[in-house]
């Protein structure tokens, strides 16, 4: 029996993948089977040989050793760009139903799938589809990323509960240093520590 679980943040390049690989590597000490999925990806190049690059796929892909990417990642777009702007530019519906689809695949192969979002919680899809939904048709507990920086507290406490909202659990969260640490470091980890209503799970200092 696999647990999957879904890792969204508080913006966008805060550390989602960096922490999603620090995680795999935490599980894959603990001897599990760690598989990753990037549902969409936007922002990709084309390489010399035909084949599609997105650092956030790579980046998961070399953690865990897959080698499936359309499995990993079934919506993948060259610009860096919303979702919901490079979906409708390329003329693809996004179908949360084929990525559960995807994840019920992986989860026959892991013991632990992570599911990167794009963005933050609520980054739009399509005009009526947001990464929440995606989750939500999901089904599976969010770990929250916090890139601890100015604001991060606000940014922090709204997706808590927003998520909360949705219904989902939140099974955890992740102070994630995506700079050299920030001001007040200690204070605004411990407030956000009382306010979070899900253990701290993983604390992530800058690596330079
Ligand atoms: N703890 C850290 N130490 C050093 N660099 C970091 C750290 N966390 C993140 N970064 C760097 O910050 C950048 C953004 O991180 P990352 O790609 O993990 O963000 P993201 O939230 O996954 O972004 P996206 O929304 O594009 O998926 C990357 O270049 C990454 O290497
Ligand atoms: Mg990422």
């Amino acid at each position: 029996m696999s647990q999957g679980y879904f890792i969204t943040g508080t913006d966008t390049e805060i550390g989602k993948t960096h922490s999603a690989v620090e995680l795999i590597r935490l599980y894959q000490r603990q001897g599990k089977r760690v598989l990753a999925m990037k549902p969409v990806a936007s922002g990709c190049d084309i390489q010399a040989d035909g084949s599609w690059h997105n650092d956030d796929v790579a980046r998961l892909t070399a953690a865990t050793g897959q080698t499936d990417l359309e499995l990993m990642n079934p919506y993948r777009f060259l610009p860096p760009v919303s979702p919901h702007i490079a979906a409708r530019e390329a003329g693809v519906a996004i179908d949360p139903a084929r990525v559960a689809e995807h994840y019920r695949r992986l989860a026959e192969q892991g013991d632990i799938v992570l599911v990167e979002g794009a963005g933050g919680w609520l980054a739009p899809l399509s005009d009526t589809l947001f990464m929440s939904d995606m989750a939500q048709s999901l089904g599976l507990p969010v770990i929250l990323v916090v890139g601890m920086r100015l604001g991060c507290i606000n940014h922090a406490l709204l997706t808590a509960r927003a998520i909360a909202d949705s219904g989902l659990a939140l099974a955890g969260w992740v102070a994630n240093c995506p700079q050299p640490r920030q001001a007040a470091y200690a204070e605004n980890l411990d407030t956000l520590r009382r306010h979070i209503p899900a253990p701290l799970l993983l604390e992530i200092p800058y690596q330079s």
